[in-house]
């Protein structure tokens, strides 16, 4: 699947509901969102069905589930170990908020899921109280330890740093991820959240994150080679090897090596987080496209991809929807 700029997407990324337990400032409201309609959900069948297309006609080479918070799905270990049986068998992960990975951790690594990533934001239970609105704060870190004793590694965690909330906590979760053996992540804030409150004055930039950082570790860029088409610019701490990663979104953007497409739980593809159109492969198969013709759908949505995601543009516009219904 190749876009008009010549990138090629391997990357597929599929949100299996849009429900969430958690209710993160930069994600949804305190009250949550009008879910979507369950008819209007990919049933496990329709999504395994539609990911096989991705991974044996597509070049699809990775699988990653994300929500909304895709352990809620109930079927998830059924479907991570159907697309770990796919041929030729693509890499399959997990993005996270980790409540409930205490219990489906080692299910899953037994379905062949390969890892992890899980977002955390504060080691300070109040802060994640405020910040997420529901009291959930050990139920991560317990996830977070199920995730690496079952070998779901390496276990990243994401962060997103917020202004006056969580951004005193930078050396603090960097210091408890070297101890615990988890890789590390700082995301600057996108214009994404249901609410529309992003502001670019309020997003807390990778520059900032780095000279905090800086502040208490060394920080060598780690070599570009191995980046790759990765959103995370990574640095060797103290001399290596544990490395801590910025995903600059906003300031640095990688659009120009992204290798992403993505799959909404409701069966449309899009093929940017910042996507104003897409296909809708869910009406395409319910009226009984067969396989060839959705791939066919799928070739031509990714083609029109546009070079960037143009949050610096004076006509820049918010997508109609957020990050919680697009998966991360
Ligand atoms: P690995 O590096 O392979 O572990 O995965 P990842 O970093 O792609 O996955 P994850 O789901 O953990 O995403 C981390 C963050 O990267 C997300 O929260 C987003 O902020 C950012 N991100 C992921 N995909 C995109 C994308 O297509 N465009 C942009 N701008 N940011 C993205
Ligand atoms: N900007 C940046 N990252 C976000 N995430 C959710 N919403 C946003 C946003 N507006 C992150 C979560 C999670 C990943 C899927 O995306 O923290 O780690
Ligand atoms: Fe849920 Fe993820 Fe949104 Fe937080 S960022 S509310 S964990 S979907």
């Amino acid at each position: 699947m190749r876009d008009s700029y010549g990138r090629v997407a391997t990357d597929l990324r599929v949100s299996l509901t849009d429900k969430c337990n958690l209710r993160c400032t930069y994600c949804m409201p305190p009250e949550g969102l009008d879910w979507l309609p369950k008819p209007e959900l990919l049933t496990a069948d329709e999504i395994v069905r539609l990911v096989a297309i991705g991974v044996e006609r597509l070049g699809v080479t990775e699988v990653r589930y994300t929500g909304g918070e895709p352990l809620l799905r109930r079927e998830l270990v059924d479907i991570v170990a159907r697309t770990a049986a796919l041929s030729p068998r693509p890499e399959v992960m997990l993005t996270t908020n980790g409540i409930g990975l205490a219990r489906l951790a080692a299910p899953l690594a037994e379905a062949g899921l390969d890892r992890v990533n899980v977002s955390l934001d504060t080691l300070e239970r109040d802060t994640f109280k405020r910040l997420a609105h529901r009291d959930r704060f050990d139920d991560v870190i317990a996830g977070l330890a199920a995730a690496d004793a079952a070998g779901l590694r390496p276990v990243k965690v994401n962060t997103v740093l917020m202004r006056g909330i969580n951004d005193h906590e930078a050396p603090a979760l960097l210091r408890y991820c070297l101890k615990q053996g988890y890789e590390l992540r700082f995301i600057e804030q996108m214009p994404l959240d249901a609410q529309h409150g992003w502001s670019r004055k309020d997003m807390v930039t990778a520059d900032e994150i780095l000279a905090m950082l800086k502040a208490e570790f060394d920080l060598r860029p780690d070599d570009p080679e191995e980046r790759g088409s990765a959103p995370a610019e990574r640095f060797l701490v103290d001399g290596g090897p544990e490395r801590v990663g910025v995903i600059g979104s906003v300031t640095r953007p990688f659009c120009g090596a992204c290798d992403r497409v993505r799959l909404t739980a409701d069966g449309q593809v899009r093929n940017c987080l910042f996507a104003r159109e897409e296909s809708d492969l869910k009406t395409a198969m319910r009226d009984g496209a067969g396989d060839d013709e959705l791939a066919a759908r799928w070739i031509a949505a990714v083609a029109t991809k546009l070079p960037g995601h143009g949050i610096d543009d004076p006509a820049f516009l918010q997508p109609a929807r957020p990050m919680s219904a697009i998966g991360g």
